[in-house]
């Protein structure tokens, strides 16, 4: 057999490469999305046909491949990296975080045993165990980069009741002697849902908490449903406090959770998939306290730390309950060891090097140059509300975050979704509708750090103009 590759076209050499990439680079820095809407633009018909007439049976050139997605994605998406982006938890990445992922898309290094992959291994747990530090999280902390928040919630999931009960790892629900039950708050994330469903507890076991009129969990009500659940016989597990709500920004009362989880010996897991961001700014980094003393935190790379998709964190200070659960033993992999082996202390086997945008994007900007991208939206919120109330309108959630929830001026016959559905038409800026404690509200969150008071204005313009 001649020595050749399997395939030129998946693996050409090094000048066919260059061409393609060259022809790549350019092709992205045309792109101006600033300058066109930044909601969808397509022809789905005619993106549809076409997308059907590739159907595998005949090859394409890679460079007229690149061509058309690029096209396409530039008219087929709502696009993050607009600054006039300015709803949900999607951001524009850092510019660090965009090299990173060329990088290791480039070494596509196999993460999940520390023996394949050193240094990667030890550049994500670098950056796991400075933000342990800056949390305030004991030194015998924990945790791990996973695929996003909902993992990281899933494995917080299994933890508590692991720590409830031991034996849950080799038998399963059927070992808890009645309904284990998990206290959300009803403005929590509701991926806990689908995380009941899959650990196999089910969507019942899930408590949503009343809310206190303003979108925190109401601790009274969370006492109460812990005491019910007793008197019937069911196992409270774990409470989930929120601090960074999706709708709304609110943070849950971490310390009253805290004391309620010690009376009743449950798991604490903040969710601070959104807010967590905060503990890079000095200015505002006491709106978490408390989340130094939980059993387990989730918090996002991929949302306010403005990486690429899918990057999250999961924090805790039971070590040793992540390999009870994780921890498996086979021929195949070349070592299972608690102590540096991913695989064994975590839900994923195979992972990417997910920690990459965030090292580099902290390398770059240090704790100082991240505060100030999230000073900047918090700035932006409050500039935003205060010409917007100053004209009657009215702020409804007083965010600890980069979220404003509005109303208009009590005379406006237009209601806040058909205002969002003008704004978004028009296609300068893309915000939400949603509720905040039962009222329908306009939601603006800042999430892309190239947002300047400019678009802020520009916005205000649109709404004043959409309710004339
Ligand atoms: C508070 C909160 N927790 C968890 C999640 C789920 O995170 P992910 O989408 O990264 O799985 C979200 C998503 O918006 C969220 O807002």
């Amino acid at each position: 057999m001649k020595s050749k590759v399997s395939n030129n076209a998946l693996f050409p050499d090094k000048d066919e490469k260059n061409q393609v990439l060259k022809k790549l680079w350019q092709s992205l820095d045309e792109i101006q999305i600033e300058n066109s809407t930044v909601t969808t633009m397509l022809d789905l018909t005619n993106f549809r046909k076409q997308l059907t007439a590739i159907d595998f049976n005949q090859s394409n050139q890679l460079s007229d491949m690149v061509d058309w997605t690029i096209q396409h994605l530039q008219k087929g998406l709502v696009q993050m990296t607009h600054p006039g982006y300015m709803g949900l938890f999607n951001p524009a990445p850092t510019f660090p975080a965009e090299v990173a992922n060329i990088i290791s898309t480039a070494f596509n290094p196999q993460n999940c045993v520390w023996s394949h992959a050193p240094v990667a291994v030890e550049i994500e747990s670098h950056v796991i165990k400075q933000i342990t530090t800056r949390l305030g999280l004991t030194k015998s902390a924990t945790g791990h980069f996973t695929s996003g928040g909902s993992e990281a919630n899933a494995t917080a999931f299994v933890c508590a009741l692991h720590h409830k009960n031991s034996d849950f790892a080799e038998e399963g629900v059927t070992s808890f002697r009645g309904q284990p039950c998990i206290y959300v708050s009803k403005e929590s994330h509701l991926a806990w849902l689908k995380i009941a469903v899959t650990t196999g507890v089910g969507r019942k076991s899930i408590r949503l908490i009343a809310t206190d009129g303003q979108g925190r969990m109401d601790t009274v009500a969370l006492r109460k449903a812990i005491k019910q659940d007793i008197k019937a016989r069911k196992l409270p597990v774990m409470v989930v406090a929120t601090a960074g709500t999706t709708n709304a920004g609110k943070i849950d009362p971490i310390i009253s959770c805290r004391k309620i989880c010690n009376e009743y010996k449950l798991w604490l897991h903040v969710d601070a998939a959104w807010g967590g961001a905060l503990l890079v700014s000095d200015i505002y980094k006491n709106r978490l306290d408390g989340i130094e003393s939980a059993d387990s935190i989730t918090i996002d790379a991929h949302k306010w730390f403005a990486t690429t998709m899918g990057a999250g964190m999961f924090f805790t200070r039971h070590k040793s309950v992540l390999s009870s659960l994780f921890s498996v033993s086979t021929d195949y992999m070349p070592s299972n060891d608690i102590e540096q082996d991913l695989y064994v202390n975590s839900m994923l086997w195979s992972r990417r090097f997910i920690g990459l945008p965030l090292f580099m994007s902290l390398a770059t900007v240090g704790w100082q140059g991240y505060a100030q991208h999230i000073e900047h939206g918090i700035d932006l919120i409050a500039y935003l509300s205060e010409e917007l109330t100053t004209k009657g309108w009215q702020l409804v959630n007083h965010s600890d975050m980069a979220i404003a929830c509005l109303l208009p001026p009590d005379n406006s016959s237009l209601s806040p979704s058909q205002i969002v559905a003008k704004i978004v038409d028009k296609g300068e800026q893309w915000i939400s509708v949603t509720k905040f404690e039962e009222q329908s509200v306009i939601r603006i969150c800042i999430t892309n750090g190239m947002t300047t008071q400019n678009h802020i204005d520009a916005l205000i313009k649109n709404l004043l103009e959409t309710i004339k």
